[in-house]
């Protein structure tokens, strides 16, 4: 009763921002992300009677329960598959985990991918997809590679708010996701927060739903004309208006410090130079920055020349989750 799965964060290029339920989550507005190949989580999860509790250690530090209720979502696994066991869960990330760089993404996916597995569970995607949704919404995305679509739903009970694969990693080699690390702090309000507080108390959150649909079709079509512009304008502009309801809630949110302005005013340099780079921002200060291949180097290069910039991590659309051989324990 012994699993590994690795998965890669994903980056929202038509973000999610809101939740029509908390219990199960479910989104207010539909979401449509890149699969990050090079920002993985590597999780082992044993569950076994030798077990009193369960452990969850996530890059060499004990978890204990906070709101993200990890050992909640292992418990959930373990109703589902019909099992009544602790487990030992021991996760690993290549990146710094919550500052808003999409790591519960990668953790919850690679978590739910092994817990169902180790508890013997036999799921299809689409199933896994919405069971790692009940553990952390943006998460059910990473089970697939590629680009992805994660549908909002209309059901209160879940079964069709799921994600699926839009194309393949192979489709669209060339898009690429740089994304600046400024610094590697704990984020001072959770997305699970920022979120509820937002749909409580914007004036502007209705405004910010009525134009997610024309986002999502725009970025859907331009993924399969690999129209970059089309992509990556409407991306920055999904981002900058997401951005904006949380500015404009009580008391505001605002994840932007002034290393993040740089970056956004030097991809706008950027453009004004004629290279195609384009910024998007989830709930944490680092800025990611789209561009295709031609423009990494020189994307890459100006970015790491910012003072407020400690280094970069250039993805390439990556795969979905995956079981591997190697456990961590
Ligand atoms: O599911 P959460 O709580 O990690 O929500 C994350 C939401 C954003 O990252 C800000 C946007 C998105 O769609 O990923």
């Amino acid at each position: 009763m012994k699993a590994t799965a690795t998965a890669n964060a994903n980056i929202a290029l038509v973000k999610y921002w809101g939740k029509r339920s908390t219990d199960p989550i479910l989104p207010q507005n539909g979401s449509i992300s890149m699969t990050c190949n090079g920002m993985t989580t590597t999780t082992t999860v044993e569950f076994s009677d030798k077990y009193k509790e369960h452990t969850v250690i996530i890059n060499d530090e004990e978890f204990k329960k906070d709101e993200k209720d990890i050992h909640g979502h292992i418990d959930r696994i373990c109703k589902i598959a019909g099992i009544n066991l602790k487990a030992k869960v021991i996760s690993e990330s290549n990146f710094p985990v919550a500052a808003g760089l999409a790591s519960s993404a990668s953790g919850f996916s690679a978590l739910t991918m092994a817990a169902a597995k180790a508890a013997g569970l036999n799921v299809s995607s689409k199933e896994l997809s919405i069971i790692t949704r009940q553990g952390s919404g943006s998460a059910c995305r990473s089970i697939f590679g590629g680009f992805v679509e994660w549908h909002k739903g209309e059901k209160q009970d879940g079964s069709d708010s799921y994600a699926e694969e839009i194309v393949d990693k192979n489709y669209w080699p060339d898009f690429r996701m740089i994304t600046t690390i400024v610094e590697v702090k704990k984020k001072p309000v959770s997305s699970r927060g920022g979120m509820a507080q937002t749909v409580a108390n914007c004036p502007y959150y209705e405004g910010w739903l009525k134009t997610v649909e024309s986002d999502l079709d725009a970025v859907r079509t331009g993924i399969k004309q690999k129209d970059f512009l089309k992509v990556a304008e409407t991306a920055e502009y999904s981002a900058l208006k997401m951005h904006a309801t949380m500015i404009a809630t009580k008391p505001p949110i605002m994840y932007w410090i002034p290393a993040s302005m740089e970056i956004i005013h030097s991809v706008r340099q950027m453009r004004e130079d004629g290279i195609h780079a384009y910024f998007t921002m989830d709930a944490g200060p680092n800025v990611k920055v789209m561009c295709l291949t031609k423009d990494e180097k020189e994307v890459s290069k100006r970015l790491n020349e910012l003072d407020g910039v400690v280094r970069t991590i250039l993805c390439t659309p990556g795969d979905g989750a995956k079981l591997v051989d190697k456990h961590l324990f």
